[in-house]
């Protein structure tokens, strides 16, 4: 843009200006409204105008911003990990609160190398993660993720990660296999890569619950997670859930593991936690991972300037507490269920439609050349940046992206929504989509 000295994203694009917040909808300094079809990236789920929680801000900023956390705890912060332990899968007591998703995996990966340090096993180093995963952009996360094209440019900072299969029925359950058998034969390559690297080698697995931005929500199977948690325990791996982007009710429950029946070690959550009103997010770790640091060393060796934010707690107590009183679980399951029926009645026929999937208001559209061998399209073909930009054109935000199938090649849009969508507002998503999707292969 001219006469900016912003460092953007991407330099070829001319950015509008959002000015206003209302509801579903992002308003541009020309007026233009925009309905936010994606929460940005899954972040604002309570959508841009919320009252309660500004003045939740409003009324923290007048009693305290800041308190450095090395001097002092806050009353947001204490409350807010209150919150959060007593709604959340059982055992998960500890709150660390940092103010992004890559910040919070940087804490879970380095309290995990401590973690075995401190019961003396100190040559537990080793990350399993899933290919086509993304659990952030410092290099840390960068390493541990799965998605090739964010990787590439960084590899030789990147420490060593083994990178098994995501859980992706659409395109890798065989014909004459089960659901569960397909779970069980992803989930038992953990164990195979754990026995190769060596168990005494072997820190943590890493997952998102349903993978978000990379795949575009992809749904574990039934017994998967269940494989993953029994293989975990086996080989005193700690098991480590990033639901930075599907927790906090994006899927329907306060954590999107619950639905999994599993219990992680350490947990990941950011995005819906503040629901885009304050930077936040926050890694919650196991009693027994903050016993083995308390009975040794007696701290954890990690930090920021920022831990504990006042104001940000303030709002995620606010965001959290309307997301439970409110029964946002319930509305988004049902609204979840009315968002996938619509894409499919508007999308279904459409040629390039492969896969319409998801959980909750975190629905995935994949596209393909062809529905029948499901193959992509050539990436300079550039679908998903088509349709980003033909589909905010005609005032939707959704968050289309490449890689779906091996990190670089294949396209999806990924749909989430405010929770306090309606259906009128559902119907606009899906038509908006589909026009911009219309001859798209042109
Ligand atoms: C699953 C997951 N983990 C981690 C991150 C990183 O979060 P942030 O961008 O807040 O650093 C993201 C961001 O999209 C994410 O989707």
């Amino acid at each position: 843009m001219e006469n900016s000295n912003i460092l953007p994203r991407h330099n070829s694009y001319e950015l509008p200006i959002a000015a206003y917040g209302d509801g579903c909808y992002i308003i541009d300094k020309n007026g233009k409204k925009y309905l936010d079809g994606s929460c940005g990236a899954a972040v604002s789920c309570l959508g841009h105008s919320d009252q309660t929680i500004n003045d939740a801000i409003i009324t923290q900023t007048k009693k305290l911003a800041f308190a450095h956390t090395s001097f002092f705890t806050n009353e947001p912060a204490e409350e807010l990990a209150k919150l959060l332990s007593s709604n959340s899968p059982v055992g998960l007591d500890r709150v660390y609160f940092v103010s992004s998703g890559s910040e919070a995996i940087e804490a879970s990966l380095k309290l995990a190398k401590q973690y075995f340090i401190e019961i003396g096993k100190p040559k537990k180093h080793r990350v399993i993660s899933r290919k086509q995963s993304y659990h952030g952009n410092t290099l840390g996360a960068l390493a541990v993720g799965g998605n090739a094209w964010r990787r590439s440019l960084f590899e030789d900072l990147l420490i060593e990660t083994s990178l098994i299969s995501p859980c992706y029925k659409y395109r890798h359950q065989d014909a004459n296999e089960s659901e569960i058998d397909y779970g069980l034969r992803v989930a038992n390559e953990l164990e195979n890569e754990i026995i190769r690297l060596g168990p005494d080698n072997v820190m943590a697995f890493i997952a998102e619950t349903v993978v978000g931005a990379t795949a575009g929500a992809l749904t574990p199977v039934e017994g998967y997670f269940e494989r993953i948690r029994e293989i975990c325990t086996q080989y005193d791996v700690l098991l480590i859930l990033d639901e930075v982007m599907c927790g906090m009710g994006r899927t329907g429950p306060l954590f999107a593991c619950d639905e999994e029946k599993i219990i992680p070690d350490i947990i990941t959550i950011a995005k819906g936690l503040g629901a885009g009103y304050q930077p936040i997010a926050a890694m919650m770790c196991q009693n027994f991972i903050y016993d083995a640091i308390n009975q040794g060393s007696g701290f954890f060796q990690h930090g920021h300037t920022y831990l504990g934010h006042p104001i940000a707690c303030a709002a995620s107590l606010a965001v959290v507490n309307k997301l439970i009183k409110e029964s946002f679980s319930e509305k988004v399951i049902r609204k979840g269920k009315y968002l996938q029926k619509k894409l499919e009645i508007t999308l279904g026929q459409n040629e390039y439609i492969g896969d319409i999937r998801g959980r909750g208001l975190f629905r995935g559209v994949e596209l393909v050349q062809n529905r029948e061998t499901k193959e992509p399209f050539p990436k300079n073909f550039n679908i998903a940046g088509k349709i980003k930009k033909r589909a905010l054109d005609l005032g939707l935000i959704c968050y289309p992206m490449q890689g779906t199938v091996d990190g670089t090649i294949g396209d999806h849009i990924l749909i989430a929504p405010p929770f306090i969508i309606n259906e009128n507002e559902m119907n606009e998503i899906s038509q908006k989509l589909e026009k911009s999707m219309q001859n798209i292969y042109n």
